[in-house]
């Protein structure tokens, strides 16, 4: 899968994808990422890339041609499957999404700043607007190291144990069950028995129960979800 990130600070973006699991999916050429200094497509001797807002009002606004030039240029070289626009306006990033943009071949992601892009370039260009929570970030970039992190990591092979991804929170709509590892009693606190029975069915079970109850506990929403089967 290839990204294509645009953003007037690339270099946010520069170490959350170069360790541990994304590096790792780059090496095996399993994923790849490039990040274009929007800059570069601004024209003129200040190269601008944002302006006062018509009408009035707070805060500068990205203007549409660098990004119009920049989406033009990577258009013209491979097709692209979604060009995505990281905003709090945004459909919300969940499990579902994740998975589902995990089968895609080629996306951009624009990273938006100030008070955001010309809206025109919405019309024009984007067709997908990811938030990534009910909260304002300073710029897309982190939503953006969110979204490849977290659409990475479920392309096939990624995973040293591919079933990992599939245990995962959110999967069947279940938060995760508790996990545990050596030594078994710490600080006077034991590894429940069923976990060292060696019982497959019992310790899938115990999970399963611990996964329902974790989620009715801390998740009403998703355990909404999960008894309504939607
Ligand atoms: N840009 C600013 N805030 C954001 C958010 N919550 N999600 C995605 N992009 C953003």
């Amino acid at each position: 899968m290839r990204f294509d990130i645009i953003s007037v600070l690339p270099e946010l973006l520069e170490s959350p994808l170069n360790h541990s699991i994304m590096k790792r999916a780059k090496d095996k050429g399993l994923l790849e990422v490039y990040l274009h200094q929007l800059r570069d497509y601004a024209t003129g001797k200040h190269k601008q890339v944002d302006d006062y807002q018509f009408g009035g009002g707070a805060g500068m606004v990205m203007k549409p041609e660098p990004i119009a030039a920049c989406i033009e240029q990577l258009m013209s070289e491979r097709n692209y499957d979604e060009i995505i626009y990281t905003s709090p306006d945004g459909q919300c990033l969940d499990q579902q999404l994740c998975n589902r943009l995990s089968m895609k071949q080629n996306v951009i992601i624009l990273c938006g700043h100030y008070k955001g892009i010309d809206e025109r370039i919405r019309q024009k260009y984007i067709t997908m607007e990811i938030s990534i929570g009910d909260y304002v970030l300073s710029g897309g970039e982190l939503a953006a190291a969110v979204l490849v992190d977290s659409i990475g990591r479920l392309i096939p092979g990624v995973l040293n144990d591919e079933t990992s991804a599939l245990f995962d929170s959110f999967q069947d709509d279940l938060l995760a069950p508790p996990v545990y590892t050596r030594p078994a009693e710490w600080e006077g606190m034991k590894v429940p028995d069923v976990l060292l029975s060696g019982h497959e069915k019992m310790i899938d079970d115990w999970r399963h129960d611990q996964s329902m109850e974790r989620t009715k506990a801390r998740r009403p929403d998703l355990w909404e979800r999960f008894q309504n089967g939607v």
